[in-house]
Protein backbone atom coordinates (compact mmCIF):
# COMPACT_ATOMS: atom_id res chain seq x y z
CA UNK A 1 0.00 0.00 0.00
CA UNK A 2 3.04 2.50 0.74
CA UNK A 3 4.65 2.02 -2.73
CA UNK A 4 1.04 2.73 -4.65
CA UNK A 5 1.18 5.81 -3.14
CA UNK A 6 4.74 6.69 -3.99
CA UNK A 7 3.90 5.96 -7.28
CA UNK A 8 0.84 8.17 -7.54
CA UNK A 9 2.64 11.36 -6.62
CA UNK A 10 5.44 11.04 -8.38
CA UNK A 11 3.08 10.75 -11.46
CA UNK A 12 1.29 13.50 -10.67
CA UNK A 13 4.66 15.87 -10.26
CA UNK A 14 5.77 14.88 -13.61
CA UNK A 15 2.51 15.64 -15.24
CA UNK A 16 2.72 19.02 -13.24
CA UNK A 17 6.38 19.44 -14.47
CA UNK A 18 5.79 18.87 -18.09
CA UNK A 19 2.62 21.09 -18.03
CA UNK A 20 5.11 24.06 -16.85
CA UNK A 21 6.51 24.97 -20.69
CA UNK A 22 2.91 24.20 -22.49
CA UNK A 23 0.24 26.74 -23.04
CA UNK A 24 -3.52 27.63 -23.84
CA UNK A 25 -6.62 25.45 -23.16
CA UNK A 26 -4.69 22.23 -23.70
CA UNK A 27 -2.36 22.81 -20.64
CA UNK A 28 -5.57 24.18 -18.93
CA UNK A 29 -6.94 21.06 -19.20
CA UNK A 30 -3.90 18.81 -18.71
CA UNK A 31 -3.03 21.54 -15.28
CA UNK A 32 -6.72 20.43 -14.09
CA UNK A 33 -6.24 16.61 -14.70
CA UNK A 34 -2.87 17.05 -12.69
CA UNK A 35 -4.36 19.25 -9.62
CA UNK A 36 -7.17 16.40 -9.97
CA UNK A 37 -4.69 13.52 -9.43
CA UNK A 38 -2.08 15.84 -6.75
CA UNK A 39 -5.54 15.83 -4.36
CA UNK A 40 -6.68 11.66 -5.12
CA UNK A 41 -2.98 11.34 -4.20
CA UNK A 42 -3.25 13.57 -0.74
CA UNK A 43 -6.60 11.92 -0.08
CA UNK A 44 -4.82 8.02 -0.98
CA UNK A 45 -2.17 9.39 1.23
CA UNK A 46 -3.98 10.47 4.25
CA UNK A 47 -6.21 7.46 4.18
CA UNK A 48 -3.11 5.50 4.11
CA UNK A 49 -1.52 7.38 7.39
CA UNK A 50 -5.10 6.33 9.12
CA UNK A 51 -4.51 2.64 8.04
CA UNK A 52 -0.67 2.95 9.54
CA UNK A 53 -1.93 4.92 12.30
CA UNK A 54 -4.39 2.55 13.22
CA UNK A 55 -2.01 -0.62 12.56
CA UNK A 56 0.69 1.07 14.99
CA UNK A 57 -2.22 1.12 17.98
CA UNK A 58 -3.13 -2.46 16.73
CA UNK A 59 0.57 -3.84 16.91
CA UNK A 60 1.13 -2.06 20.25
CA UNK A 61 -2.04 -3.56 21.59
CA UNK A 62 -0.56 -6.90 20.31
CA UNK A 63 2.50 -6.59 22.10
CA UNK A 64 1.46 -5.27 25.28
CA UNK A 65 -1.29 -8.51 25.24
CA UNK A 66 2.13 -10.64 24.16
CA UNK A 67 4.33 -9.51 26.80
CA UNK A 68 1.79 -10.14 29.80
CA UNK A 69 1.00 -13.63 28.43
CA UNK A 70 4.79 -13.82 28.52
CA UNK A 71 4.69 -12.82 31.80
CA UNK A 72 2.35 -14.68 32.86
CA UNK A 73 3.39 -18.32 31.14
CA UNK A 74 6.52 -17.50 33.04
CA UNK A 75 4.54 -17.82 36.11
CA UNK A 76 4.55 -13.65 37.53
CA UNK A 77 1.54 -12.72 36.35
CA UNK A 78 1.33 -10.03 39.30
CA UNK A 79 4.19 -7.24 39.29
CA UNK A 80 6.79 -9.74 38.56
CA UNK A 81 5.80 -11.94 41.60
CA UNK A 82 5.51 -15.98 41.54
CA UNK A 83 1.87 -16.05 43.54
CA UNK A 84 1.84 -19.16 45.75
CA UNK A 85 -1.75 -20.51 47.64
CA UNK A 86 -0.30 -22.59 51.02
CA UNK A 87 -2.64 -24.50 52.68
CA UNK A 88 -0.89 -25.48 56.34
CA UNK A 89 -2.32 -27.57 58.50
CA UNK A 90 -3.02 -25.83 61.52
CA UNK A 91 -0.68 -24.23 64.47
CA UNK A 92 -0.54 -27.16 66.70
CA UNK A 93 2.93 -27.61 67.35
CA UNK A 94 6.74 -26.11 67.70
CA UNK A 95 7.09 -28.50 64.61
CA UNK A 96 4.70 -26.51 63.03
CA UNK A 97 5.68 -23.01 63.70
CA UNK A 98 8.63 -23.44 62.60
CA UNK A 99 7.12 -24.84 59.33
CA UNK A 100 4.93 -22.20 59.02
CA UNK A 101 7.84 -19.71 59.68
CA UNK A 102 10.04 -21.76 57.28
CA UNK A 103 7.39 -20.76 54.26
CA UNK A 104 6.72 -17.21 55.08
CA UNK A 105 10.56 -16.70 55.20
CA UNK A 106 11.49 -18.36 51.96
CA UNK A 107 8.24 -17.84 49.93
CA UNK A 108 8.93 -13.07 50.72
CA UNK A 109 8.01 -10.82 48.29
CA UNK A 110 11.75 -9.86 48.73
CA UNK A 111 12.47 -12.94 47.22
CA UNK A 112 9.92 -12.73 44.34
CA UNK A 113 7.00 -14.48 45.81
CA UNK A 114 3.51 -13.35 46.64
CA UNK A 115 2.00 -16.02 49.15
CA UNK A 116 -1.20 -16.16 50.17
CA UNK A 117 -1.08 -18.21 53.53
CA UNK A 118 -3.91 -20.22 55.39
CA UNK A 119 -4.13 -21.83 58.29
CA UNK A 120 -6.92 -24.41 58.12
CA UNK A 121 -6.97 -25.51 61.88
CA UNK A 122 -6.65 -28.71 61.09
CA UNK A 123 -10.27 -28.91 59.40
CA UNK A 124 -9.94 -31.53 56.40
CA UNK A 125 -12.65 -29.32 54.90
CA UNK A 126 -11.53 -25.87 55.63
CA UNK A 127 -8.58 -27.43 53.71
CA UNK A 128 -10.15 -28.31 50.79
CA UNK A 129 -11.82 -24.83 50.89
CA UNK A 130 -8.45 -22.96 51.14
CA UNK A 131 -7.60 -25.07 47.23
CA UNK A 132 -10.52 -24.24 45.62
CA UNK A 133 -10.02 -20.09 47.06
CA UNK A 134 -6.24 -20.13 45.07
CA UNK A 135 -7.77 -21.93 42.49
CA UNK A 136 -10.15 -19.28 42.22
CA UNK A 137 -7.59 -16.70 42.89
CA UNK A 138 -5.86 -18.20 39.58
CA UNK A 139 -2.22 -18.09 41.91
CA UNK A 140 0.26 -19.78 40.17
CA UNK A 141 1.39 -22.80 42.24
CA UNK A 142 -0.34 -24.36 45.17
CA UNK A 143 1.11 -25.73 48.41
CA UNK A 144 -0.59 -28.59 50.53
CA UNK A 145 0.24 -29.81 54.34
CA UNK A 146 -2.49 -32.28 54.32
CA UNK A 147 -3.84 -32.97 57.66
CA UNK A 148 -5.27 -36.16 56.35
CA UNK A 149 -3.98 -38.88 53.93
CA UNK A 150 -7.38 -39.44 52.28
CA UNK A 151 -9.87 -37.78 50.23
CA UNK A 152 -7.64 -36.32 47.83
CA UNK A 153 -8.29 -37.00 44.15
CA UNK A 154 -11.51 -34.24 43.58
CA UNK A 155 -9.98 -31.29 44.50
CA UNK A 156 -6.37 -31.87 42.83
CA UNK A 157 -8.25 -32.63 39.72
CA UNK A 158 -9.44 -29.29 39.83
CA UNK A 159 -6.18 -27.96 40.78
CA UNK A 160 -5.33 -29.96 37.38
CA UNK A 161 -7.77 -28.59 35.17
CA UNK A 162 -7.13 -25.26 35.92
CA UNK A 163 -3.45 -25.76 34.96
CA UNK A 164 -2.01 -24.42 38.66
CA UNK A 165 0.86 -26.93 39.68
CA UNK A 166 0.24 -28.45 43.21
CA UNK A 167 3.52 -29.31 45.70
CA UNK A 168 2.79 -31.48 48.74
CA UNK A 169 4.91 -31.02 51.72
CA UNK A 170 5.44 -32.85 55.10
CA UNK A 171 2.61 -35.42 55.12
CA UNK A 172 1.71 -37.52 51.75
CA UNK A 173 -1.17 -37.71 49.84
CA UNK A 174 -2.18 -41.62 49.56
CA UNK A 175 -4.73 -42.18 47.12
CA UNK A 176 -3.95 -39.07 44.73
CA UNK A 177 -0.85 -38.69 42.13
CA UNK A 178 -2.29 -35.15 40.76
CA UNK A 179 0.88 -33.54 42.27
CA UNK A 180 3.95 -32.36 40.90
CA UNK A 181 6.00 -33.48 43.75
CA UNK A 182 5.95 -34.02 47.64
CA UNK A 183 8.81 -32.74 49.98
CA UNK A 184 9.18 -34.12 53.51
CA UNK A 185 10.53 -36.82 55.95
CA UNK A 186 10.00 -40.74 55.89
CA UNK A 187 7.31 -41.32 58.58
CA UNK A 188 7.48 -44.97 58.82
CA UNK A 189 11.77 -44.50 59.16
CA UNK A 190 10.96 -42.26 61.89
CA UNK A 191 9.30 -44.77 63.99
CA UNK A 192 11.31 -47.96 62.94
CA UNK A 193 14.00 -45.65 64.14
CA UNK A 194 12.52 -45.21 67.70
CA UNK A 195 11.82 -48.72 68.20
CA UNK A 196 15.38 -50.34 66.67
CA UNK A 197 17.08 -47.18 69.24
CA UNK A 198 14.37 -49.08 72.16
CA UNK A 199 15.91 -52.27 71.40
CA UNK A 200 19.34 -51.58 71.24
CA UNK A 201 19.43 -49.70 74.56
CA UNK A 202 16.84 -51.49 76.56
CA UNK A 203 19.46 -54.39 75.90
CA UNK A 204 22.33 -52.20 77.04
CA UNK A 205 20.47 -51.45 80.46
CA UNK A 206 19.33 -55.01 80.74
CA UNK A 207 15.53 -54.41 80.65
CA UNK A 208 14.11 -57.81 79.08
CA UNK A 209 10.46 -56.53 79.19
CA UNK A 210 8.92 -53.71 76.97
CA UNK A 211 5.53 -52.67 78.48
CA UNK A 212 4.93 -49.19 76.17
CA UNK A 213 2.15 -46.65 75.97
CA UNK A 214 1.51 -44.60 72.72
CA UNK A 215 0.20 -41.17 72.49
CA UNK A 216 -0.21 -41.38 68.78
CA UNK A 217 -0.57 -38.14 66.76
CA UNK A 218 -3.75 -36.94 64.63
CA UNK A 219 -5.85 -39.64 63.33
CA UNK A 220 -5.34 -40.42 59.63
CA UNK A 221 -2.03 -38.17 59.35
CA UNK A 222 0.93 -40.07 57.40
CA UNK A 223 3.24 -38.41 60.20
CA UNK A 224 1.33 -40.45 62.50
CA UNK A 225 0.32 -43.48 60.54
CA UNK A 226 4.18 -43.95 59.31
CA UNK A 227 5.16 -43.51 62.92
CA UNK A 228 3.13 -46.11 64.63
CA UNK A 229 2.94 -48.47 61.95
CA UNK A 230 7.11 -48.38 62.47
CA UNK A 231 7.23 -48.59 65.93
CA UNK A 232 4.41 -51.63 65.73
CA UNK A 233 6.59 -53.49 63.09
CA UNK A 234 9.74 -53.32 65.55
CA UNK A 235 7.34 -54.47 68.83
CA UNK A 236 5.78 -56.98 67.40
CA UNK A 237 8.80 -58.36 66.08
CA UNK A 238 10.69 -58.01 69.55
CA UNK A 239 7.29 -59.64 71.40
CA UNK A 240 7.10 -56.31 73.34
CA UNK A 241 3.18 -55.21 74.79
CA UNK A 242 1.83 -51.98 73.47
CA UNK A 243 -0.49 -51.87 76.10
CA UNK A 244 -2.74 -48.76 74.51
CA UNK A 245 -2.27 -46.07 71.43
CA UNK A 246 -4.50 -42.92 71.71
CA UNK A 247 -4.30 -39.66 70.00
CA UNK A 248 -2.94 -36.38 71.65
CA UNK A 249 -3.90 -34.84 68.20
CA UNK A 250 0.09 -33.52 68.39
CA UNK A 251 -0.76 -30.91 70.72
CA UNK A 252 0.40 -30.87 74.13
CA UNK A 253 -3.57 -30.18 75.76
CA UNK A 254 -4.19 -33.76 73.87
CA UNK A 255 -1.11 -35.24 75.29
CA UNK A 256 -1.33 -34.40 78.54
CA UNK A 257 -5.23 -35.54 78.32
CA UNK A 258 -4.21 -38.72 77.53
CA UNK A 259 -1.19 -39.20 80.00
CA UNK A 260 -3.51 -38.47 82.74
CA UNK A 261 -6.16 -41.14 81.81
CA UNK A 262 -2.85 -43.54 81.01
CA UNK A 263 -1.35 -42.84 84.81
CA UNK A 264 -4.95 -43.49 85.97
CA UNK A 265 -5.58 -46.87 83.93
CA UNK A 266 -1.96 -48.73 83.57
CA UNK A 267 -0.47 -46.79 87.04
CA UNK A 268 2.84 -49.22 87.46
CA UNK A 269 2.25 -51.25 84.77
CA UNK A 270 4.04 -49.16 81.95
CA UNK A 271 7.98 -48.73 81.74
CA UNK A 272 7.99 -47.10 78.09
CA UNK A 273 5.72 -43.94 76.80
CA UNK A 274 5.88 -43.02 73.27
CA UNK A 275 5.04 -39.72 72.20
CA UNK A 276 4.42 -39.05 68.73
CA UNK A 277 5.92 -35.01 69.00
CA UNK A 278 7.33 -32.90 71.25
CA UNK A 279 4.72 -30.90 71.96
CA UNK A 280 2.94 -34.49 73.25
CA UNK A 281 5.70 -35.33 75.32
CA UNK A 282 5.65 -31.42 77.15
CA UNK A 283 1.84 -32.36 78.39
CA UNK A 284 2.77 -35.92 79.24
CA UNK A 285 5.17 -34.93 81.35
CA UNK A 286 3.24 -32.25 83.35
CA UNK A 287 0.86 -35.44 83.96
CA UNK A 288 3.18 -37.86 84.66
CA UNK A 289 5.00 -34.86 87.53
CA UNK A 290 1.74 -34.83 88.58
CA UNK A 291 0.85 -38.27 88.99
CA UNK A 292 3.87 -39.19 90.54
CA UNK A 293 5.71 -41.27 87.90
CA UNK A 294 9.44 -40.55 87.31
CA UNK A 295 10.55 -40.46 83.15
CA UNK A 296 13.43 -39.83 82.06
CA UNK A 297 17.18 -41.93 81.82
CA UNK A 298 17.66 -43.21 84.89
CA UNK A 299 14.16 -43.64 86.03
CA UNK A 300 11.40 -46.10 85.61
CA UNK A 301 10.31 -44.61 82.28
CA UNK A 302 11.62 -44.41 78.99
CA UNK A 303 10.46 -41.22 77.70
CA UNK A 304 10.49 -41.51 73.57
CA UNK A 305 9.28 -38.23 71.33
CA UNK A 306 9.61 -37.15 67.73
CA UNK A 307 10.35 -34.13 66.14
CA UNK A 308 13.42 -32.65 68.08
CA UNK A 309 12.50 -29.23 67.81
CA UNK A 310 14.30 -26.41 70.06
CA UNK A 311 12.09 -26.91 72.63
CA UNK A 312 12.60 -31.29 73.04
CA UNK A 313 16.21 -31.05 72.71
CA UNK A 314 16.41 -28.83 75.60
CA UNK A 315 13.96 -31.65 77.20
CA UNK A 316 16.62 -34.23 76.09
CA UNK A 317 19.78 -32.30 77.45
CA UNK A 318 17.97 -31.75 80.65
CA UNK A 319 17.50 -35.82 81.00
CA UNK A 320 13.82 -36.06 80.92
CA UNK A 321 13.33 -37.24 77.01
CA UNK A 322 15.57 -40.29 76.36
CA UNK A 323 16.11 -39.98 72.82
CA UNK A 324 14.47 -37.83 70.32
CA UNK A 325 14.16 -38.17 66.48
CA UNK A 326 13.86 -35.75 64.31
CA UNK A 327 11.29 -34.71 61.69
CA UNK A 328 12.45 -32.05 59.65
CA UNK A 329 10.02 -28.45 59.17
CA UNK A 330 12.41 -26.68 57.22
CA UNK A 331 10.79 -27.88 53.12
CA UNK A 332 10.35 -24.80 52.07
CA UNK A 333 14.14 -24.12 50.56
CA UNK A 334 13.08 -27.62 48.83
CA UNK A 335 9.87 -26.43 47.58
CA UNK A 336 11.36 -23.29 45.72
CA UNK A 337 13.77 -25.61 44.01
CA UNK A 338 10.86 -27.55 42.41
CA UNK A 339 9.40 -24.42 41.71
CA UNK A 340 12.75 -22.81 40.04
CA UNK A 341 12.76 -25.87 37.93
CA UNK A 342 9.13 -25.94 36.86
CA UNK A 343 9.67 -22.01 36.40
CA UNK A 344 12.58 -23.30 33.94
CA UNK A 345 10.44 -26.15 32.32
CA UNK A 346 12.18 -29.15 33.72
CA UNK A 347 10.80 -31.95 35.57
CA UNK A 348 11.17 -32.09 39.42
CA UNK A 349 11.74 -35.25 41.23
CA UNK A 350 7.84 -36.43 42.13
CA UNK A 351 9.49 -37.36 45.79
CA UNK A 352 12.23 -34.96 47.75
CA UNK A 353 13.25 -36.72 51.14
CA UNK A 354 14.92 -34.34 53.63
CA UNK A 355 17.73 -35.54 56.21
CA UNK A 356 16.93 -35.91 59.54
CA UNK A 357 18.67 -36.94 63.07
CA UNK A 358 18.67 -38.97 65.90
CA UNK A 359 19.44 -37.02 69.28
CA UNK A 360 20.27 -38.46 72.77
CA UNK A 361 23.28 -37.99 75.71
CA UNK A 362 26.00 -39.61 75.33
CA UNK A 363 24.47 -42.45 77.56
CA UNK A 364 21.81 -43.01 75.75
CA UNK A 365 23.75 -43.22 72.43
CA UNK A 366 23.91 -46.79 71.26
CA UNK A 367 24.62 -48.75 67.45
CA UNK A 368 21.39 -49.26 65.81
CA UNK A 369 20.61 -50.13 62.53
CA UNK A 370 16.82 -49.97 60.39
CA UNK A 371 16.21 -52.23 58.01
CA UNK A 372 19.85 -52.84 57.63
CA UNK A 373 21.16 -49.75 57.15
CA UNK A 374 23.39 -48.80 60.35
CA UNK A 375 22.26 -45.34 61.91
CA UNK A 376 24.95 -42.59 63.56
CA UNK A 377 22.58 -40.84 66.53
CA UNK A 378 23.53 -36.82 67.25
CA UNK A 379 24.51 -36.23 70.90
CA UNK A 380 22.67 -32.82 72.14
CA UNK A 381 24.40 -30.28 73.46
CA UNK A 382 24.11 -26.61 73.25
CA UNK A 383 25.99 -26.49 69.95
CA UNK A 384 23.14 -28.36 68.70
CA UNK A 385 20.02 -27.06 70.70
CA UNK A 386 21.36 -23.53 69.55
CA UNK A 387 21.05 -24.44 65.88
CA UNK A 388 17.55 -25.97 65.60
CA UNK A 389 14.28 -24.63 64.81
O1 LIG B 1 3.27 -33.71 60.08
C1 LIG B 1 4.32 -33.46 60.93
C2 LIG B 1 3.83 -33.52 62.34
O2 LIG B 1 2.77 -32.61 62.47
C3 LIG B 1 4.83 -33.16 63.39
O3 LIG B 1 5.46 -34.25 63.94
C4 LIG B 1 3.95 -32.55 64.40
O4 LIG B 1 4.60 -31.83 65.38
C5 LIG B 1 3.02 -31.79 63.55
O5 LIG B 1 1.92 -31.35 64.18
Amino acid sequence: MKKKLLGTLLSAAMVMSLLAGCGGAAADTAADTATAAVEEATDTAADAAEDAAAEVVEDTEAAADAVEEAAADAGSSDGGLISIGFAQVGHESDWRTASTKSCQDVFSEANGYDLSFVDCDNDEAAQKEAVRSFIEQGVDYIIIDPIIATGWDTVLTECEDAGIPVIVIDRTIDDSDKYVSWVGSNFLTEGKAAGEWLKAYAEKQGISEINALVISGSTGASAQIGRSDGFKEIADREGWTILDEQTGDFTEAGGQEVMESYCKSYEGKFNVVVCQNDNEAFGAMTAMDNAGVAYGPGNDVILISFDACTAGLEDVKAGKISADFECNPLAAPFVEQVIQQLQAGTTPDKEVYMEEHWYALPDQIVDFSIDGAAQTMTEVTDDVIAAQY
